[in-house]
C-alpha cells in the first residue's frame, strides 16, 4: 500500500500544557478509508490538525507523497488543496448567507469558473440529499443537515484527502443513519478518507485501516480486519 501522508516521530505539545502528540509515527494509505480511533482527548483532532498543517509539531517529520513538508507559510496554503478538513462541530466551518454560498465559496476562491462552481456544487449537493436547502440560511438547518452542508463545502473542492472530525458526534439516531448511508457511497475512487469515530462498530465494517491513539501516542495502526481493538471497545463501555 502507498502512503499518501506519513507522519515520523511527531512531537508535539500545545502551549502551557504537557498535552499532545508523542512519537507518533503513522502511515495514511491513499485511496483508501482510515478510521482512527481513540477516547476522548487521545490526539485524534490534533493528529488533523497536524496533517492539515495547522500545527507545527516540535520535532519530528511530516512527508506527503513521499515529500518532506515542512510546514512554511507557501506550503501550508498550497495543503489546502490537497487536504480537506471537516471540523468536528459545523457552527465553526459554515458563515455565509445560503447554503450555496457556503459550498461554493472555497471553490470560488480557488479560481474555478461560475459555470464549474455551480456544476460541482449541484453534483455534491445532490450526492448528500441537501439539494432542498441551497436557499437556506445555515442556521436554520438542523444539526445533522449542517455537518452535510460542511462536509459539501469540503468534497466540492475535490481534494485528494478528506479528513472527517467525529462526524457521528451529537447526531440523533435519524441522522446518524443519514451520516452512515452518505459514509458508505463515500467510495474512495480517486480519494483518501480519514475520520475519527466513537463508532467502534461502525468503524470496522467501513475502515480498510485503522491507527488508535491513546493518551497522545499511536497505540496500534494496521490493516481494520487485524486490529485488535477489544481492548478499547471494553474502555468505552
Ligand atoms: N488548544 C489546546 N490547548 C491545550 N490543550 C489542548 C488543546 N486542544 C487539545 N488539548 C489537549 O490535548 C489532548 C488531545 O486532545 P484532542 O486532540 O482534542 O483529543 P481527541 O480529539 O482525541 O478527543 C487532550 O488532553 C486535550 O485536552
Ligand atoms: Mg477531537
Amino acid at each position: 500500500m502507498e502512503s499518501i501522508l506519513e507522519l515520523k516521530n511527531v512531537c508535539f505539545t500545545y502551549p502551557r500544557s504537557s498535552k499532545g502528540l508523542y512519537n507518533v509515527s503513522v502511515c495514511i494509505p491513499e485511496k483508501q478509508r482510515i478510521a482512527v480511533l481513540g477516547l476522548n482527548g487521545a490526539g485524534k483532532s490534533t493528529l488533523f490538525l497536524t496533517l492539515c498543517g495547522v500545527l507545527k509539531p516540535k520535532s519530528g517529520e511530516y512527508y506527503i507523497d513521499g515529500k518532506q513538508f515542512k510546514f512554511t507559510k507557501k506550503e501550508r496554503l498550497l495543503l489546502g488543496k490537497q487536504i480537506g478538513y471537516v471540523f468536528q462541530d459545523p457552527e465553526v466551518q459554515l458563515f455565509a448567507v445560503t447554503v450555496y454560498d457556503d459550498i461554493a465559496f472555497g471553490l470560488q476562491n480557488m479560481g474555478v469558473t461560475e459555470s464549474e462552481v455551480k456544476q460541482r456544487v449541484e453534483k455534491y449537493m445532490q450526492f448528500l440529499n441537501i439539494t432542498h436547502l441551497k436557499d437556506n440560511a445555515p442556521h436554520e438547518l438542523s444539526y445533522g443537515q449542517k455537518k452535510l452542508v460542511a462536509i459539501a463545502g469540503v468534497l466540492v473542492m475535490e481534494p485528494k484527502v478528506v479528513i472527517l472530525d467525529e462526524p457521528f458526534a451529537w447526531l440523533d439516531v435519524v441522522q446518524e443513519e443519514n451520516m452512515k448511508s452518505m459514509l458508505e457511497k463515500l467510495s474512495p475512487q480517486g480519494m483518501t478518507i480519514v475520520m475519527s469515530t466513537h463508532n467502534l462498530d461502525f468503524a470496522k465494517e467501513w475502515a480498510d485501516y485503522g491507527i488508535v491513539l491513546n493518551e497522545g501516542e499511536c497505540v496500534e495502526e494496521g490493516e481494520m480486519k487485524q486490529l485488535n481493538i477489544e481492548e478499547l471497545i471494553h474502555a468505552n463501555h
